[in-house]
């Protein structure tokens, strides 16, 4: 511990607010409690989540994350870094292995960070930090949708919103599973989405699951839309799941994402076409499996900007506009 500062620098802002908030600041350095490593932050990826919690929308977030002020003042839940010191009762093996991370509730924009050990999984030198870090939430969601959904050759899968963080991943990994992919995503992105491997693709602010037709689809990953529930899984074969991640508006003012998912559980009682809201978790296994994915090319995350840490306030500003293709990544210069 002797090579760590007592103090480290960080973009906190201990209230909720837009990214202007957000200020540069000296900080203690956090120490690792039993069963957690202490990071060095190589690189942390943004997304849509962190603009929730850094806004308080919906409402639910404040009683996760602290009623008036953040009990974590840090953003950023997607990093890669170095483990540089140990908590106690850690396998020593992992000291100064290079990893990615989930953060829970943030803490990857400070210059290191505290995460528990059984949350890390080890990154291939061949994959950078900043593109491995992208993994960690946004292409672990899409890769739980991809499982969940069950794709395999012979399949067709829908992807809504196809264009950000966690919609780039879900149509590479549905394609990489075999599926055909269909998928929704703006008039700009169109092209782009097709590179990524959709065969058919839909201006999303031109067309409407009306426009579709019926009884088409195994599955549809639904990171960001609004289309209503009943038309969307009308879309659906007979056994198709719908796969709810999140919605283009915050969804609920108070409880966000958590009365669409009621109203999908509720109306998949007695029908052949399931919806479900996807709770993101992290999955050792399935970490690994995006790492040598992405380590044999398999997978390509898109990456729209990485910016310095000196600019990581810009990069919050970015995700809080809603129109990031792909990732924005912020990279420590340690
Ligand atoms: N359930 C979970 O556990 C979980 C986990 C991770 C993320 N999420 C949620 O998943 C959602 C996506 O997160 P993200 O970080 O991937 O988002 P993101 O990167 O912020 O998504 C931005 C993209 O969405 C596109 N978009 C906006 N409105 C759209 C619409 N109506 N239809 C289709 N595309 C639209 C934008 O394209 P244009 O610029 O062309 O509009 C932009 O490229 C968020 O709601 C997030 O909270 C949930």
């Amino acid at each position: 511990m002797s090579a760590v500062p007592a103090q480290m620098d960080a973009w906190a802002n201990p209230t909720y607010g837009p990214a202007e908030g957000t200020q540069r600041r000296r900080v203690p350095t956090p120490r690792p409690n039993r069963g957690e490593v202490l990071l060095q932050v190589r690189a942390t990826a943004l997304a849509a989540g962190d603009y929730h919690v850094m806004a308080g929308t919906p409402w639910l977030v404040k009683l996760m994350f602290g009623l008036t002020t953040l009990k974590q003042p840090i953003r950023g839940i997607e990093v890669a870094g170095r483990v540089i010191s140990l908590g106690d009762d850690v396998a020593s093996e992992l000291q100064d292995t290079e990893v990615i991370a989930e953060l829970e509730g943030g803490g990857g924009l400070g210059e290191y960070a505290v995460v528990k050990a059984d949350r890390v999984a080890i990154r291939p030198a061949e994959v950078e930090p900043s593109v491995a870090a992208t993994l960690a939430v946004s292409g672990s969601t899409a890769a739980q949708a991809v499982d969940q959904a069950g794709l395999a050759p012979g399949c067709t899968a829908l992807v809504l919103g196809a264009s950000g963080g966690v919609g780039t991943f879900a149509v590479q990994l549905a394609k990489l599973a075999g599926a055909e992919v269909h998928a929704t995503c703006g008039a700009a992105n169109l092209q782009l989405i097709k590179e990524m491997g959709a065969s058919t693709v839909f201006d999303y602010r031109s067309t409407d699951a009306g426009d579709l037709t019926p009884n088409t689809y195994d599955a549809i990953i639904d990171v960001r839309s609004d289309w209503p529930l009943g038309l969307s899984r009308r879309l659906l074969r007979p056994g198709g799941k719908l796969i709810m991640i999140g919605s283009a508006g915050s969804g609920h003012p108070v409880l966000g994402p958590i009365p669409r998912g009621i109203a999908g559980a509720l109306g998949s009682i007695g029908s052949s076409r399931k919806s479900s809201l996807l709770m993101q978790s992290v999955d050792h296994e399935r970490l690994i499996r995006l790492l040598e994915q992405v380590r044999t090319k398999q997978l390509t995350p898109l990456i729209e900007r990485t910016y310095a840490f000196d600019d990581a306030r810009d990069a919050l500003a970015r995700v809080s506009s809603g129109r990031v293709v792909g990732k924005v990544v912020v990279e420590l210069d340690q």
